[in-house]
């Protein structure tokens, strides 16, 4: 029984050390934002597909692994937990610690855009983020992350996880 337990704790260690936490930092684009992005939750999002149900977000270049125009990178479909902690000066959000699960379905481009052009994983932004997640607000991402907090920008963490912690619908 003790031998068991112990087991169970060494596995459970060993899950947890995988699951690499990355400083993140989080916006919002589609319908009505300041850019005039249009539906973000389409079918012609950088990898091909939308989700619906489901949150989805674009990811930094760094991590997408592909430029614009290059279609589907690697990043393409992999799920992150992202929760939200501060605004972009460090103080607290009213819901520091809320955690949605987004499907990774565009592209963050780096090129003109400091937020998205760390250089690999180690490299920061402005905000001394390893990535940016900029939600998608048609999928409804943004409201769940950023909820009453009153920033458009937030600061946190982000955490790959396995997509069955994700739940959604994937439509190509
Ligand atoms: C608008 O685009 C600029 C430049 O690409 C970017 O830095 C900014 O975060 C975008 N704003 C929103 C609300 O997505
Ligand atoms: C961050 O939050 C603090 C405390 O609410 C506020 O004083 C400050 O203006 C905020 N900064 C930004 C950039 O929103």
């Amino acid at each position: 029984m003790h031998a068991t337990t112990l087991l169970t704790t060494a596995a459970l260690a060993i899950g947890a050390s995988a699951q690499q936490s990355y400083k993140a930092s989080f916006t919002q684009y589609g319908s009505g934002d300041q850019n005039n992005s249009g539906n973000c939750n389409v079918k012609t999002t950088a990898c091909g597909y939308y989700t619906q149900p489901g949150y989805s977000a674009a990811i930094s270049q760094n991590e997408f692994g592909a430029g614009p125009g290059q279609g589907a990178g690697p990043g393409c479909g992999t799920c992150w937990k992202l929760t939200i902690e501060t605004n972009s000066s460090g103080q607290k959000v009213s819901n520091a610690g809320n955690s949605i699960v987004v499907k990774v379905t565009n592209l963050c481009p780096a090129q003109g855009n400091p937020l998205c052009a760390q250089n690999g994983l180690s490299g920061t932004n402005q905000y001394g983020a390893n990535l940016n997640f900029d939600t998608c607000i048609d999928s409804g991402a943004s409201k769940a992350l950023f909820g009453s907090s009153g920033v458009g920008l937030g600061v946190g963490t982000a955490v790959e996880v396995n997509c069955n912690q994700w739940s959604g619908t994937v439509v190509h």
